[in-house]
């Protein structure tokens, strides 16, 4: 079967689904839950509540096979280059690999160099921990600023907020990434230089951002009195430019090497994540290699009518590109991973928000859907009103621990019944009849019932997928991260487009810089367009008051 004939077939599917409200899916088939859920590990992952039945799981497979996913999966861990318009490969999964296998990246086995890092990861953060690495003055290191944006700053920010149990107790780690001043301001702020150590990171080593609070963060270690010559005791750097982190003044032999093979966003397996491995200790950084490359092996290995991340990437893609739905919910219950649809962001929406295929034609059919979400159940009070009674469909992931040892167990049983409920509630829905019953059993009046009613309808039948595990470990982390970064990559097969380029972001920081000329000059001749020119005029006046 080719794309095109697999596409309409999903087409006329949809025709029929959308006639099926949900609940009657699940009226008519007691062992819905058993057909339409999958386990990795503790992992549970239930597809039930979406519209599909078992011919739709069947052609959203047809589809993913007509596509060439086999022979894509197989191109991208065979190391071949994927990323065509960059020409790389894309092979993250080298740096979690852990078998004794050969890992063959443009001719060369990876492995060696990959495990000599991690050597270096390892040492560094013993001698931070016990000591051996101190201060220029002889004081123990207390707080680490990790200074980076996007993928050199995303995966380490959450993942060090997901996994503060895991935290070792005498020393914090900041992250900051934002140019606004205020970000590494307030920052340092409350923390002292003696004890203060810098990791810098960035694969190009010449990002704007970065560069300007590195700059910044070094000024403030000069002015507090740290000499020149001292700097290095403050001052480590993760990148794959040597000769600019040099230039910049750190010693390389203070430097993180990780390759071009590796994208940004894919990049917090490497020393990327030193910061994440300097807050929980290597051994436990060690364990969410292990569980990503689990999840490696199961995407690998498992057959696709199993395989959860390619059952997840084909649900995303029958609601875009067959049900028009443009947005994608991430909701976690859990507050230590609130972080976690910003990372998804990035992500998704950097690899897949592309609007040409590999060959550089203009798609037809949307690609990737806007990605946002929050912690639950604060984001109940917030933005589930939309997602129960808004005009949008808005298919949404609900993930949970069903463990938590920080707390009560009551706090924790409360969160976990409103992660249950909630998709119950989207699934079912409210119907008018009953409500109009409520109402009157309420003794309202007949005119008050209907005045209100349909304010208080639920239409329900909206999808969720729910992600339930045991609790939040690194190993667990590492696995779920994976899992997503499988699913974009299998979307991106099905769409044809290059997941691993971001070029979308190239016009702005071009024209960033040559703004930046002219907000600091007094040139009078602008020559933008009139918005433009508007605005740096305005801002140059802002800031000239005092
Ligand atoms: O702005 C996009 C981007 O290139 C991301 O892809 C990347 O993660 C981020 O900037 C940071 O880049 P670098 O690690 O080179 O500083």
């Amino acid at each position: 079967m080719n794309k095109e004939h697999a596409w309409k077939i999903l087409e006329s599917q949809q025709v029929r689904m959308k006639q099926i409200h949900l609940s009657d899916l699940f009226a008519a088939d007691s062992q819905r839950f058993e057909s339409f859920s999958l386990k990795f590990k503790d992992i549970l992952v239930d597809f039930s509540k979406n519209h599909i039945n078992k011919e739709t799981l069947q052609q959203l497979l047809d589809l993913a096979r007509a596509c060439g996913l086999k022979e894509e999966r197989d191109r991208l861990f065979s190391s071949e280059h994927v990323n065509s318009t960059e020409d790389r490969a894309a092979m993250h999964m080298a740096l979690r690999h852990r078998s004794s296998k050969p890992v063959m990246v443009d001719g060369k086995d990876v492995m060696p160099d990959v495990r000599s890092v991690l050597v270096q990861m390892a040492e560094f953060c013993h001698a931070v921990h016990s000591g051996d690495w101190r201060g220029s003055t002889g004081k123990k290191i207390e707080n680490v600023v990790s200074i980076g944006i996007g993928g050199s700053d995303l995966g380490s920010d959450m993942a060090i907020k997901s996994l503060q149990a895991y935290a070792i107790p005498g020393i914090k780690i900041h992250c900051v990434s934002n140019v606004d001043p205020s970000h590494l301001a307030r920052t340092l702020c409350d923390i002292d230089p003696e004890t203060t150590l810098f990791v810098i990171i960035s694969k190009t080593f010449t990002t704007l951002e970065t560069m300007t609070n590195a700059r910044h963060a070094r000024l403030w270690l000069l002015d507090s009195g740290c000499s020149e010559a001292s700097i290095v005791h403050h001052f480590v750097a993760v990148s794959t430019n040597t000769q600019a982190v040099a230039d910049f003044g750190i010693d390389p032999k203070n430097m993180f090497q990780f390759w071009d093979w590796v994208g940004g966003r894919y990049s917090m397996w490497s020393a990327v994540g030193l910061p994440i491995a300097l807050s929980i200790g290597m051994p436990c950084f060690e364990e969410m290699l292990e569980g990503a490359y689990e999840m490696d092996r199961h995407f690998l290995e498992t057959d696709f009518n199993k395989n959860i991340p390619v059952i997840l990437a084909l649900l995303g893609v029958w609601y875009i590109n067959f049900w028009g739905a443009t947005t994608h919910a991430v909701i976690v219950y859990s507050q230590q991973m609130s972080q976690f649809p910003t990372f998804l962001q990035q992500l998704v929406m950097e690899s897949l928000g592309k609007s040409v295929t590999h060959d550089g034609r203009a798609v037809d059919y949307l690609t990737s859907p806007v990605t946002w979400g929050n912690s639950g159940t604060n984001s109940q009070h917030a933005f589930f009103q939309m997602i129960h009674q808004g005009t949008q469909m808005i298919p949404a992931d609900f993930l949970a621990p069903a463990r938590n040892s920080d707390g009560t167990t009551e706090q924790q049983q409360q969160l976990i019944s409103n992660f249950i409920a909630q998709t119950e509630a989207l699934m079912k829905g409210k119907s008018l009849q009953t409500v109009e019953q409520e109402l009157a059993m309420d003794g309202q009046s007949p005119g008050k019932i209907s005045q209100l009613a349909p304010h208080k309808v639920f239409p329900g039948n909206k999808p969720t997928t729910s992600i339930l595990f045991e609790k939040i470990t690194p190993a667990t982390l590492g696995s779920i991260i994976a899992m997503y970064e499988h699913k974009t990559y299998v979307q991106s097969v099905i769409w044809n487009i290059n997941a691993f380029d971001q070029w979308g972001v190239e016009l702005g920081k071009h024209l960033a810089a040559k703004v930046l000329d002219e907000l600091g000059g007094d040139n009078a001749l602008l020559t933008h367009d009139g918005s433009t020119n508007g605005l740096i005029r305005y801002a140059r006046a802002m800031a000239e008051k005092t």
